[in-house]
């Protein structure tokens, strides 16, 4: 498994480091064998797994749910789980406590937070000083999305820029071990790569960062919605389906079952 103190070894030799999100057990099994570094149980279940509109609806118990049975496919990858929508906004104690649970009973390494206003710079304070590693999350940030207007690239005009890098270079000093950078110009995404010590991982957020992460269902066409960075590696959607519509064939015509998946089979005679 990966370890906090090999993230920043990484960043010095310029190794990119991969992230993909999971949410059930044998896809993380999958992420495990292919030795993807890390995975994200991420609120986009919201809109991948429960097929919602954005990632709002999505509760603590839910992302623990999910959290748990990712653990039990990738028992020796190192897991960061999302703090959702309002489970970090209330309270430092609150935040302490939420984070927590994604720690002892989801059995993530890390939580992860959007923003970089000051209140969530205190949440991560708090966060970090319970021994808990926090990812930070700026740009799009999509449980803002009411506030932001709709899914679309951040920090375009240069105040918007400056803003962001002073939020990053604050979620650092707070104490977090890596940044999510989403959908943000290339050139913003490098200078903050360049002014952190902590890494950067981007989506959609062009080549320079020191990692990248995906959300699964994005690499293998299984969403309704697929940005411009997302690639698709495998369009699995489609094999699928073609391989629903020939299990259909096979029982309507009586093809399958055929003998070799039958227990005890008949013989022609009896
Ligand atoms: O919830 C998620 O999957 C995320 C990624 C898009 C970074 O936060």
């Amino acid at each position: 498994m990966l370890k906090l103190h090999e993230l920043n070894k990484r960043k010095e030799r310029s190794e990119p480091l991969t992230m993909i999100t999971a949410y059930d057990y044998y896809t993380s099994k999958l992420v495990q064998q292919a030795e993807i570094d890390m995975i994200l149980v991420g609120d986009s279940l919201g809109m991948v797994v429960k097929g919602e509109k954005d990632t709002l609806g999505v509760t603590l118990d839910e992302i623990i749910y999910h959290t748990k049975i990712v653990r039990k496919g990738a028992d020796d990858t190192f897991i960061i789980a999302d703090l959702p929508f309002m489970t970090f906004h209330t309270s430092v104690e609150q935040s302490k406590i939420n984070a927590a649970r994604l720690i002892v009973e989801g059995a993530a390494n890390a939580v992860k937070l959007e923003g970089g206003s000051p209140s969530r710079l205190e949440m991560i304070r708090g966060i970090v000083d319970c021994e808990i590693p926090v990812v930070g999350h700026l740009g799009l940030t999509p449980q803002s999305i009411h506030k932001l207007g709709g899914y679309k690239v951040q920090a375009k005009q240069p105040d918007q820029a400056n803003q962001l890098i002073k939020e990053a270079k604050a979620i650092e000093e707070a104490g977090a071990i890596m940044l999510v950078l989403e959908a943000v110009p290339e050139q913003l995404a490098r200078q903050v790569t360049e002014e952190l010590n902590i890494v950067t991982i981007g989506i959609g957020a062009g080549r320079f960062t020191d990692g990248q992460v995906m959300v699964f269902h994005d690499l293998f066409n299984l969403s309704d919605i697929r940005p411009k960075f997302a690639k698709c590696y495998i369009d699995v959607a489609d094999i699928i389906r073609e391989g629903l519509k020939s299990y259909k064939e096979e029982v309507e015509s009586r093809k399958f079952p055929d003998i070799e998946h039958v227990y005890f089979p008949l013989t022609d005679t009896e």
